[in-house]
């Protein structure tokens, strides 16, 4: 077999497992939503829940019991730094404010990357049961079936997705101004309160763009990924390479995508 076929067989493995991985993660959040778990402060409005902690220690659990010698970068002060240079990147309960207030909306997301290289992401909604996939250079799935993104080009015709950061009421940077320009030129804006969903709703065509401030690489690893798989465009706000930071995180279907850099750097 040629190296490049080894490699594609790698990639299927390793998200076999980690849609293996995110589906037990996310039947622990389903089955713990309506129950009484703790939640903490990590700031004014910035929640941890021990459903956050417990996803990721089982989470943490499984990728080491098959993969000893891989690195782990997760949101809840987990990073293992591995060996062999292949390394999780994980949020185990993306939309944390909407679990501790029952509101269901939430996602486990896992990407697995060789040294800074994507090679696989999954971002799974136990609720609506719906298993966004992606392996680099094969396109993007919801539930095993192809997706792209959607076809509209303008901005007028555009719906778009956001969040705000939980620094918000400390921070400069609030987000609300390009929310207002955006609010004033699109048919709307949804505020899902998951970053890794919001990507996926970019990537099946459900959202136009979506724009954020202030996101970490866990967010949006595996969900950049599928944007790309599905068509779509992944940058900071000037255009250039996104940054795995999360920092200034923009996804759109590759159409309004100039249009959306020119609200989000004031030339709109
Ligand atoms: C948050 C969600 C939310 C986004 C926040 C993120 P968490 O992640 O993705 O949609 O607006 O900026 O931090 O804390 O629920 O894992
Ligand atoms: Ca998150
Ligand atoms: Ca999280």
């Amino acid at each position: 077999m040629t190296r490049q076929g080894k490699q594609q067989l790698e990639k299927t493995a390793l998200l076999e497992d980690a849609v293996r991985i995110s589906r037990l993660a996310g039947k622990l959040l389903k089955e713990r939503l309506l129950t009484d778990f703790s939640v903490d402060h990590k700031g004014e409005v910035d929640l941890v829940t021990e459903m956050d902690r417990s996803a990721q220690d089982l989470i943490k659990q499984e990728i080491l019991l098959k993969y000893p010698d891989h690195g782990i970068l997760a949101e809840e002060d987990l990073h293992i730094q591995g060996s062999d240079g292949f390394r999780w990147i994980v949020d185990p309960l993306d939309g944390t404010t909407n679990y501790a207030h029952r509101f269901p909306i939430f996602s486990v997301s896992i990407a697995v990357a060789n040294k800074n290289d994507i090679l696989c992401g999954v971002v799974y909604n136990p609720v609506s049961e719906e298993l966004f996939t992606s392996i680099q250079g094969e396109g993007a799935s919801l539930n095993a079936l192809p997706i792209s993104v959607s076809k509209i080009n303008s901005l007028n015709d555009s719906l778009l997705g956001t969040g705000f950061p939980y620094n918000i009421r400390e921070s400069s940077q609030t987000n609300l101004d390009h929310f207002k320009e955006f609010a004033l030129r699109t048919q709307g804006i949804r505020r899902c309160g998951s970053a890794a969903l919001d990507l996926c709703f970019v990537a099946c065509g459900r959202l136009d763009g979506f724009w954020e401030l202030n996101l970490k690489s866990w967010d949006i690893a595996a969900g950049a990924l599928i944007v790309r798989e599905a068509g779509g465009v992944t940058t900071d706000f000037e255009g250039s390479a996104l940054k795995m930071d999360g920092s200034r995180v923009l996804a759109s279907n590759g159409h309004i995508h100039s249009r959306m850099m020119e609200v989000l750097t004031g030339d709109g």
